[in-house]
């Protein structure tokens, strides 16, 4: 077992040994990875690095020890509510990311659904197959049903006839996208929210990825439907500062229409011999760093900063977009709204095309095939910190297809065809996993250099088996150190 030292380590070998445990993690800071890391550049990192280890020891636990937080907070929501064409009974709460926000959203559409619809057992939501997982997330946690509608297959976005179709009297809450991760692009969030102002429910925008830079790409020219508060109906907007606000990771808004339905998501207990509990997010003690980290990132870079961002990302993603589409053999998935977009290939593996791009020390990001209409394909999200190699990330692009193209792919995944369509959830016991991943070349916690015979076999493999297949994948993964 792993034990701590007798006695304990000089700080110099500590920060030494904690630099060398991340040489194999994914180097982001040169612009060759077009994911996971937002990268605004060296201002940006500076000033929420400085003001996060400033507030780091701070609990925002109780803002009447930690006024300042409080402040920070307000301002925040402040200018997050600006931002989003809020009004004066807007509201809202400072959380840890997309996933909490969606979270206590959705809590709050459950509370909500008790006043306003005290018949419904199950409250139920609405959701386009492109709205993010943490809402079935939110759905598993919180004992809601979730009724998934699948998108035009031609632009991937909403179809609002399909999503009232699926009201029903236990509908509380319906749900837009702006954009959606996987292939950036927006709903229709006007005609979304009508329909659910008109049926009496709740309607949350998820701006998680979108929220910070849309209004700046509107300034700058570019065509952003709307999508904010100014939009009749949208009673919810989640927005990540973490993502494209490039503030430190642990900051997020959810804002509200209406005290009423911020009131519903918090929690409070004095049931228990300890001090009351009063949380307005999901979590109770919490370092105060995420925020004063994003008060100071968005203050410090300022309106003209995020201005220049943004015409960095917009400039990038049009010759990003331009390059794709004149490579022989790849074609982007519908028409991206935002910095973030999905291609896929006719001609080659997108994933032999994904492990050429890392041979040639780039990350872009598999997606799996989803149902009938969604075909695998690389999803990239473009940051200011990409803009810089536009050129050489379209060179290495086009030759690692052309790679890709004479390679032969699909074998083990028509191979296993047969078997996997007659499995189910019941017969995935940990052996046959560990049996299964053994042979895809996994040896407990190592993968192969090369990811496409796995995420072929993976593409071919129905939710239900896949998502129990990689839980005991990340048991494997996460096992006390042995020293
Ligand atoms: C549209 C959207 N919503 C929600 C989330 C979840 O955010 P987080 O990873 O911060 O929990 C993401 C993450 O990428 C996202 O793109």
């Amino acid at each position: 077992m792993f034990k701590l030292p007798a006695q304990g380590t000089q700080e110099d070998a500590l920060f030494e040994q904690l630099e060398t445990y991340r040489q194999n993690d994914l180097k982001w800071r040169g612009g060759k990875a077009f994911g996971y890391v937002y990268n605004a550049g060296k201002k940006a990192e500076m000033i929420g690095k400085r003001a996060f280890a400033m507030y780091l020891s701070e609990n925002g636990l109780d803002p009447t020890a930690f006024p300042s937080l409080m402040r920070l907070e307000n301002e925040v929501m402040a200018l997050a509510a600006g931002h989003l064409g809020g009004a004066e009974s807007t509201v809202g709460t400072f959380t840890s990311g997309g996933t909490e926000s969606i979270m206590l959203a959705d809590k709050s559409a459950r509370e909500w659904a008790k006043i306003h619809k005290p018949h419904t057992e199950t409250p139920e939501m609405i959701l386009p197959t492109t709205a993010h997982a943490a809402f079935h997330k939110a759905a598993h946690y919180l004992g809601l049903k979730l009724i998934n509608v699948p998108v035009n297959p031609e632009t991937m976005r909403a179809v609002p006839s399909a999503m009232k179709a699926a009201i029903n009297d236990n509908t509380v809450l319906m749900v837009g996208s702006s954009p959606s991760y996987a292939h950036g692009v927006v709903d229709p969030i006007e005609e979304l929210a009508g329909i659910a102002k008109d049926a009496g429910l709740l309607f949350h925008v998820d701006a998680c990825v979108g929220g910070w830079l849309l209004p700046f790409f509107k300034r700058l020219g570019a065509d952003v439907p709307a999508f904010d508060f100014s939009v009749p109906g949208v009673t919810s907007i989640s927005m990540d500062l973490h993502k494209y606000a490039f503030t430190p990771k642990g900051a997020s808004v959810i804002l509200y229409a209406r005290p009423e339905l911020r009131q519903h998501h918090a929690f409070a207990c004095d049931e228990w011999t300890g001090y009351t509990i009063i949380n307005m997010a999901v979590q109770s003690s919490k370092s105060g760093g995420p925020l004063a980290a994003a008060w100071a990132v968005l203050n410090g870079l300022g309106d003209e900063g995020y201005m220049e961002l943004a015409q960095s990302v917009l400039d990038a993603t049009a010759a990003i977009k331009e390059g794709i589409a004149a490579i022989d053999g790849l074609d982007i998935v519908s028409r991206p709204d935002f910095c973030m977009l999905a291609f896929t290939s006719s001609q080659a593996s997108v994933f032999h095309i994904a492990d050429e791009m890392s041979e040639r020390g780039w990350y872009i990001q598999p997606q799996f095939a989803f149902g009938e209409n969604h075909k695998e394909n690389i999803h990239i999200s473009i940051s200011p910190g990409n803009a810089h190699l536009v050129e050489p990330f379209l060179q290495a692009l086009a030759e690692s297809v052309e790679a890709a193209k004479a390679l032969p792919s699909g074998q083990m995944a028509a191979m296993l065809e047969g078997q996997i369509g007659a499995m189910n959830p019941s017969d995935l016991g940990p052996e046959v996993i560990e049996g299964f991943m053994g042979m895809l070349g996994v040896q407990g916690a190592s993968l192969p250099e090369r990811m496409a015979t796995i995420n072929e076999v993976l593409n071919i493999l129905p939710p239900k088996l896949k998502e129990p297949m990689l839980i005991t994948f990340m048991g494997q993964l996460f096992r006390p150190s042995k020293g």
